[in-house]
């Protein structure tokens, strides 16, 4: 029978998921693996979160996608929580257990802003200076994957990340769930002998004066409201990149990166593609090739 998978929301009519892993799943198309409809897009009621995971407990459906407000319940509803859930404290892809049966929760977040970077942007965080801006559901799904080594087995993390918050404090209190993570995490490393290389710490935006960063990440919602986040006018370095992980039109981080000379300014449609990308391997075990599907999604904008 055709496996079935769903987004589950509140709002939920904007979401571009079902398109996009119906593409994905259209490259498989014939195999095993891409015989499955991604055509719900389900608006839980706020207090009907656990009833609609029910759904995947009956065997309505295979997996489903969780997005805002509902990304925190899902990690807490699971059973299993895989790491980047964990670390996150929060999921966006959902599924049971094929052996034990049990619900699943994942992150896919963190490595989709990855691979977007890396893969469609160019760009490596190798030894660089990163600014996470924020410290709410979205700051927290990034971080880990930005600082773990083993994301690509690679041996590659950047040298400083510092996170900056209108309320300073949440950004230190994230800082301290990464170092209680890591401290278990230290004998699952591809190089366990080699201790955590990346420096973070904490900071007021006001603080970020004389500061510079190649790399510099809005996971503040401020774009939603067209707010303007009072940064000083020179944290980009020369080459940086401006990555906003919204996507969908320019909000004011975009415009101030342009006008403040970043080299490359991105919006996170990519992280849109990715993380999508990711939940298909989780479900159906085969990596889609997302390059055409971003193409896609741009065209159609
Ligand atoms: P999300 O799940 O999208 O991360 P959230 O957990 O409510 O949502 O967090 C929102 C983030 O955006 C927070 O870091 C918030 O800053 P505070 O912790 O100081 O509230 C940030 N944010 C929202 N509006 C902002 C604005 N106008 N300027 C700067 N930061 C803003």
């Amino acid at each position: 029978m055709t496996d079935k998978y769903a987004v589950i929301g509140n709002p939920i009519a904007h979401s571009k998921s079902p398109e996009i892993h119906t593409m994905f799943a259209e490259q498989f198309k014939g195999k095993p693996e891409g015989d499955m409809v991604y055509k719900d897009r389900i608006l839980a009621p706020l207090d009907g979160f656990v009833a609609t995971v029910e759904r995947l407990r009956n065997g309505e459906f295979q997996g489903f996608n969780v997005t805002v407000p509902f990304k925190q319940m899902a990690y807490e509803l699971a059973t299993i929580q895989k790491l980047s859930a964990s670390t996150a404290r929060a999921a966006n892809t959902l599924y049971l257990d094929p052996i034990l049966g049990d619900l699943t929760a994942d992150n896919t977040d963190g490595i989709g802003l990855l691979r977007d970077i890396r893969n469609n942007l160019a760009f490596n965080i190798n030894g660089k200076r990163i600014l996470l801006l924020g410290a709410g559901g979205a700051a927290r799904g990034v971080l880990y994957p930005l600082i773990d080594q083993s994301t690509f087995m690679t041996q590659q993390s950047p040298s400083h990340i510092v996170i900056a918050n209108r309320t300073p404090q949440k950004a230190r209190e994230i800082i301290e769930i990464i170092n209680e993570r890591d401290f278990i995490l230290i004998a699952g490393r591809v190089d366990s002998s080699k201790p955590l290389s990346t420096h973070l710490s904490a900071a007021s935006y006001d603080e970020l004066l004389n500061q510079q960063f190649d790399l510099v990440i809005n996971a503040t919602s401020a774009g939603l409201t067209d707010s303007e986040i009072s940064l000083p006018s020179t944290i980009f370095a020369p080459g940086a990149l401006a990555y906003e992980m919204m996507y969908g039109r320019e909000t004011p981080f975009m415009k101030f990166a342009r006008e403040q000379g970043a080299a490359i300014v991105s919006d996170g449609l990519g992280m849109l593609v990715e993380q999508a990308a990711e939940s298909f391997f989780i479900w159906r075990g085969v990596r889609p090739d997302t390059t055409p599907v971003l193409a896609k999604l741009r065209e159609t904008a």
